[in-house]
């Protein structure tokens, strides 16, 4: 049986197989009571899934063309009359939607849910994400803040709204960029669902198929997830003390001339790291040489605890090549899903077609809400409460780490943000240590999720936004304990190995 597969064809697989079998059949080159070869021996013959096999025999059995005899095999076992419509619909019978196989070829990348399961048991601490607390949450005052929207304006708010964004949180921001150095023109804002939004929003205007993107390498795995789909292809640029390593991007714009450069120059996530004002200043004017445009994903740039401020790429582009990104998720409520754009109008009016086509607009509700929040002054407020509680927590981190984990580990000592990365000797691989640290009930994110190539096993980002100082000082402690504990056993098998015993004999 000669079958012709067109892999890249929106038709599945086991459709195309199917339906060659089924022309086999009504031209005659099948015939009633003919062998098919075995699920294993097609699949293997043409490259495809054993499931993809069995699907495509079972939509033909479903349709009473081939039949299945025990320890004996496929058989075809009907012979339509061939030509009319008729016979056609003879062919064919309903039959369950095969959704297994229609989805096999798509790419299911659920990094969200995978870091979460890290954080499911109640009694653990979690290490494990970068999120607000919400023990911190002004419930009472946002509760107000809605109140007073729906009393004022239920009716427009329940409506449908511009796909740009709520007329007065547009101003809100647009005061708060002007606070940051940066003046915003009417039409260049857009309100997102939030930062990952955002990332999409971006690609899908930018990056064509086979296009290449710079990414810091490690980032956040949010961004990995749109840039590295299956069309998309990415440059990863490690990252230094200082930042995103630019000789090697000035090297990389010269040779590959990729379509976007995506970093997160304050508190950076999972390092911590900030990129220092020169630095800042030599990426927009590489950027600027070699026209490649910049996302400035300044998401943590308020959380900063010590130190000093520094400006915004956007602030210090005389270019117009950067498209700052931020949102209210780690300054205020994540589960508001409430972000936003600051580009050149050109690029939002692209942008405001996609946002369009992909859901109209953000929630007219969380917009009107959180900026009612704003202006009452109760956004400052509760950064400034978090800011106090965050840094504390940080400290706590620090002070625990010093005391109760390995001499051989190292961390930085972040200015802000939410997190300490950390490096164990290479020797120890994270995603073990959270096995057993899990059955200690203390959870974290092993530092392989943050890698776009090349991942490093033995790192670990420990947030500590989420737990009390009391909370971080016992999880440090269990955490400490079981990675001295995996230290011992791992020199010990060294020491132990029969390369370890020939070294020591000659
Ligand atoms: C660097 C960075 N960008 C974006 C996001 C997602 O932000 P949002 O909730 O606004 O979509 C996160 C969340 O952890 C992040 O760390």
């Amino acid at each position: 049986m000669i079958f012709a597969l067109d892999r890249d064809s929106h038709i599945p697989l086991y459709a195309q197989i199917a339906t060659q079998v089924r022309e086999m059949i009504s031209r005659g080159a099948l015939k009633m009571g003919d062998r098919l070869p075995a699920n294993r021996e097609l699949a293997k013959s043409l490259g495809v899934n054993r499931s993809t096999v069995t699907t495509a025999y079972d939509e033909l059995m479903a349709d009473g063309l081939i039949s299945s005899r025990v320890g004996s095999g496929t058989y075809v076992s009907a012979v339509p009359a061939s030509g009319s419509r008729s016979a056609e619909r003879e062919l064919r019978r309903p039959s369950p939607m095969p959704w297994g196989a229609l989805l096999a070829d798509q790419k299911r990348d659920k990094w969200l849910s995978g870091m979460t399961e890290a954080i499911v048991r109640k009694d653990t601490v979690s290490l494990a994400y970068a999120l607000p607390a919400a023990e911190l949450f002004p419930v009472d005052d946002f509760r107000r803040s809605v109140d007073r929207v729906l009393r004022r304006e239920a009716r427009g708010l329940l409506q449908l709204g511009t796909s740009d964004g709520y007329a007065p949180l547009q101003q809100y921001l647009a005061s708060y960029m002007a606070h940051l150095g940066v003046a915003v023109e009417p039409g260049e804002i857009l309100i997102t669902n939030g930062c990952q939004q955002s990332l999409d929003l971006i690609r899908q205007i930018l990056v064509r198929p086979g296009e290449e993107v710079v990414l810091e390498n490690p980032t956040y795995p949010g961004a990995i997830s749109v840039f590295c789909g299956q069309q998309s292809k990415y440059i990863s640029v490690p990252v230094g003390d200082r930042g995103l390593d630019l000789d090697l991007l000035e090297d990389l714009l010269a040779q590959r001339r990729p379509k976007l450069i995506y970093v997160v120059p304050s508190f950076h996530n999972p390092t911590g790291i900030t990129m220092d004002l020169a630095s800042r200043q030599r990426l927009i004017e590489l950027a600027a040489m070699y026209r490649v445009p910049i996302i400035e994903d300044d998401i943590y740039g308020e959380l900063r605890y010590d130190g000093v401020s520094l400006p915004s790429l956007k602030s210090l582009d005389e270019y117009g090549l950067v498209i700052y990104i931020n949102s209210f998720s780690k300054i205020g409520f994540p589960g508001l899903r409430i972000g936003w754009i600051i580009a050149p109008r050109i690029v939002i009016d692209y942008l405001d077609a996609v946002k369009q086509r992909t859901d109209l607009h953000a929630s007219l509700l969380s917009q009107a809400a959180i900026s009612e929040f704003v202006r009452h002054g109760l956004l400052a407020k509760h950064i400034k409460r978090c800011r106090k509680a965050y840094s504390e927590r940080r400290d706590a981190m620090l002070a625990a780490l010093a005391r109760y984990f390995p001499d051989e580990a190292v961390w930085n000592r972040p200015e802000g943000g939410m997190a300490i990365w950390v490096r164990l000797p290479q020797s120890l691989n994270a995603s073990q240590v959270l096995i057993q640290s899990m059955e200690q009930r203390v959870a974290f994110s092993p530092g392989e999720y943050f890698y776009s190539c090349s991942p490093q096993p033995n790192t670990l980002r420990l947030a500590f936004t989420m737990a009390e100082p009391s909370s971080i000082e016992e999880a440090i402690k269990r955490l400490g304990a079981v990675i001295k504990a995996r230290l011992v056993s791992t020199k010990r098998r060294i020491e132990f190995s029969p390369k370890a015993a020939v070294k020591a004999l000659v």
